[in-house]
């Protein structure tokens, strides 16, 4: 550095804390040196945040959260976002990054959360990055919902119609609650304005916040890695991890090729299936909301049907209490127990690298119930299909209520000392 640019890092460093920040979480920050392409994701969700936030600035300018109809007899809502697609500037791709980042979003967080499962990343002392995790996953479902209304197309009028609905299935409060959210008695304006206002600020402050949290816990304890082996137990004479290296370069040159394969992945959905074949934006949202017409099937977004499949499945009333609020209840449940994996998990190793066969395909079982559950909820119900869903519903919770058990009786092989890199 120039003596210049020296003067100023001091006279910057005596007002904030800037070279002090920058060691301890980047150029001294010490990462375990056996990262492999699972780590890539917490560094991709970052990003699809950031390109959210920056595209949804963008839309705003244009977009307009208005149910009236325009002199055509279009709802302005609707019409605002076909404006934005046909005549602002590269409109098309600010809208289309957004609608097709959000699946993206879903699908950097959810591989995120499996390398979680993977390697045991919410195990001790790691049980509140995981609990933020969980949280961050809840608040961008309702964000993604609460979005998915905003063009006023028919699937964002009766998506948001059925699942507004099912909070009236609360006994006492339910009734009331779900005139609260809609701000009327049936989907309208209001609830157009309102999910816009929580939809571009609210849970956006709740969200950014949350990932704060995420990272301050997780830079406290320091990363897990594929072996599962804590690599703070093991310091050379100065107090550095024998295992750790400093996450700027390496990690920061690790995570742009990560950037670089997600952008190309990201680019070829964008350019040529910014759509996904209806499954990012379903068909019938090309079609204006109409109150007076539903859809014949109504499915939620790829990324809630495993959830929604969970509250199709339960079909019996229990205690005198309408089926319909058990399934809310389960589907509910099957996101919150989510947050409980670090206390359910007895295992003695934290990673599938020295877990069990027993883990091992019980991890199988849920993985193909989850996706078939996924698939299931894309399709309308059979009574063959609920059977299927209903199977599928017990699985997955099998997998977490009954881990204290299993996970105590797997066979695991030894954790080593130090982390295996070739
Ligand atoms: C907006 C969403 C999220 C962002 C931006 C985010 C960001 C990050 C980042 C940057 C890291 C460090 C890099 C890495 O380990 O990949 C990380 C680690 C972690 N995240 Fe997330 N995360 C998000 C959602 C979640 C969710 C939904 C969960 C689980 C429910 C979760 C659980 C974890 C865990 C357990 C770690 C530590 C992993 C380890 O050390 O092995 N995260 N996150």
């Amino acid at each position: 550095m120039t003596t210049k640019s020296q003067e100023l890092m001091h006279w910057i460093d005596a007002r904030f804390p800037l070279t002090s920040t920058w060691k301890a979480h980047l150029s001294e920050y010490y990462a375990p040196k056996n990262f492999n392409f699972w780590y890539f994701f917490g560094s991709l969700a970052l990003l699809v945040l950031v390109i959210q936030i920056v595209t949804g600035i963008f839309l705003v300018m244009h977009y307009k959260p208005d149910a009236s109809v325009n002199a055509s007899g279009i709802p302005v809502a609707f019409a605002s976002v076909e404006y934005i697609m046909r005549e602002v500037p590269g409109g098309w791709l600010i809208r289309y990054l957004h609608s097709t980042g959000a699946s993206a979003f879903f699908v950097v967080v959810y591989l995120h959360m499996f390398r979680g499962l993977l390697y045991g990343s919410y195990r001790k002392p790691r049980e509140l990055i995981w609990v933020f995790g969980t949280l961050i996953f809840l608040a961008l479902m309702a964000e993604a919902f609460m979005g998915y209304l905003l063009p006023w197309g028919q699937m964002s009028f009766w998506g948001a119609q059925v699942i507004v609905n099912l909070f009236s299935a609360i006994p006492v409060i339910g009734p009331d609650l779900s005139l609260v959210i809609r701000g009327d008695y049936v989907v309208s304006d209001a609830t157009l304005n309102r999910f816009f206002s929580f939809h571009v600020i609210a849970v956006p402050l709740v969200l950014i916040g949350l990932v704060l949290a995420h990272i301050v816990a997780l830079h406290e304890v320091g990363s897990n890695n594929p072996d599962g082996v804590e690599i703070k137990k093991k310091k050379d004479a100065s107090g550095i991890p024998l295992d750790g290296i400093p996450f700027h370069p390496y990690y920061t040159v690790k995570d742009i090729m990560g950037v670089v394969g997600f952008l190309i992945v990201f680019s070829a959905i964008l350019f040529f299936a910014p759509e996904g074949g209806g499954y990012f934006l379903e068909y019938n949202n090309f079609i204006p909301a109409d109150p007076l017409k539903t859809p014949p099937h109504i499915a939620p977004v790829w990324y809630f049907t495993p959830f929604y499949s969970i509250l199709r499945a339960v079909t019996y009333p229990l205690f005198g209490v309408d089926a319909k609020f058990w399934g809310v209840v389960a589907m509910g449940a099957s996101v919150v127990i989510i947050a409980f994996l670090p206390w359910l998990d007895r295992s003695p190793v934290k990673s599938i690298r020295y877990k069990g066969g027993l883990f091992k395909a019980i991890l199988a079982v849920f993985l193909v119930a989850f996706f078939i559950l996924g698939y299931l909820g894309v399709l309308p119900p059979t009574p063959g299909r609920t059977l299927v869903a209903q199977i599928c519903s017990v699985l997955y919770f099998a997998f977490f209520l009954l881990m204290p058990w299993y996970s105590k009786l797997d066979k695991c092989k030894p954790e080593p000392e130090r982390v295996t890199f070739k």
